[in-house]
């Protein structure tokens, strides 16, 4: 139904830009929920990375780069374990590689024995050797995902520069075969392709053929494919539509992106944390989500005023 309204609105683009404007809009409006605290927290262990991926706007990043004190890291745990009805996941990554952290096993132990609901990341598996698999195995980690771009060398190494095909691919396979041998039904693992990245469709099922076997549908694994997007204002692979049609982009009342300095973002798309919401070093989560910055956030994304967020003025995650 849904779809049918949109291809056919857009025969006539005044009624459907007018629609989506102002009725549309307002409905959307009203059904977003102001929480207490957010739903979502992204923990940046570390902005450091070991690759150059082409897809990713790691060249732009003029921030300083470093890993975040285990001290304010503890702090922010001891917050969010006081909103266990809320919090429904706790991402201990952002923009970097956190397998770089040499403490993320610790931190991940403290997260659990806090009783966070559930604890993720999202890997290049580089650095996944057998010495870090047993520990995240052991560590109460619920899940994370592999970025995997490739079906050999040639394909793999001229995506995730840097990184080496062979060492990765047996990573990601011990792992499987590690966790198996020890009974273990966490974390689950989500293996992640771009397809475009392949620049051919019928590397695809190649791809699938490298993981195949070793997914276990009872543990939760799956495979998960997904498409090159803007990163904010990082890469141009989607072309954005006139600012005045985008929708209201969710992010400022479902999740708050702590980077590794303390600062906080608006989500993980702002590679160079250019849209400053607050620091966890100066207050606490709670007062940050509640305070002026957030309430203009949001009340500027329902308007549509993207004006004072230059990420979000090329990001294509609030085009529908
Ligand atoms: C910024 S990385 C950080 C985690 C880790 N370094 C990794 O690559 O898995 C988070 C995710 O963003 C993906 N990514 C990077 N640039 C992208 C783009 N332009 N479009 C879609 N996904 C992108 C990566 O492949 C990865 O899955
Ligand atoms: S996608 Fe991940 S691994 Fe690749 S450069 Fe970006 S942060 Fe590093
Ligand atoms: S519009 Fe894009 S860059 Fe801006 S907050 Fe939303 S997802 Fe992030």
């Amino acid at each position: 139904m849904r779809n049918f309204f949109k291809k056919n609105l857009k025969k006539f683009p005044k009624l459907f830009t007018f629609l989506k404007k102002y009725p549309l809009r307002f409905y959307r409006n009203i059904k977003l929920q102001e929480l207490e605290f957010p739903r979502q927290i992204w923990i940046e262990n570390t902005n450091h990375c070991n690759a150059s991926c082409v897809m990713c706007p790691r060249e732009l990043q003029t921030r300083s780069k470093s890993i975040m004190s285990f001290d304010l890291y503890e702090k922010l745990i001891i917050e969010i374990s006081k909103y266990p009805h809320l919090v429904e996941r706790v991402h201990m990554h952002n923009f970097g590689e956190p397998l770089l952290d040499k403490k993320l096993v610790e931190r991940i132990k403290l997260a659990k024995d806090h009783g966070i609901k559930h604890v993720y990341f999202v890997t290049n598996a580089s650095l996944l050797n057998s010495k870090n698999a047993l520990n995240l195995i052991k560590s109460g980690l619920d899940e994370f995902k592999i970025s995997f771009y490739g079906v050999n060398e040639s394909t793999y190494n001229s995506t995730m520069k840097d990184l080496d095909f062979n060492i990765t691919l047996n990573n990601v396979r011990n792992f499987f075969d590690l966790r198996k041998s020890l009974k273990a039904t966490k974390p689950k693992v989500v293996l992640q392709l771009i397809p475009q990245s392949l620049n051919d469709a019928n590397l695809e099922k190649e791809w699938v053929n490298l993981f195949k076997e070793y997914l276990d549908d009872e543990i939760g694994d799956r495979f998960n494919f997904y498409q090159l997007h803007n990163f904010g204002d990082g890469r141009d692979y989607v072309e954005t539509m006139d600012h005045n049609i985008r929708n209201t982009c969710k992010f400022p009342w479902n999740t708050m992106v702590i980077l590794q300095d303390g600062s906080v973002t608006a989500c993980c798309l702002d590679y160079d944390g250019q849209i400053n919401l607050g620091n966890v070093n100066e207050q606490s989560i709670y007062d940050i989500w509640n305070g002026e910055k957030y309430k203009k956030i949001r009340a500027d994304f329902k308007k549509l005023n993207y004006k004072d967020y230059k990420p979000c003025q090329k990001c294509n995650f609030p085009v529908d």
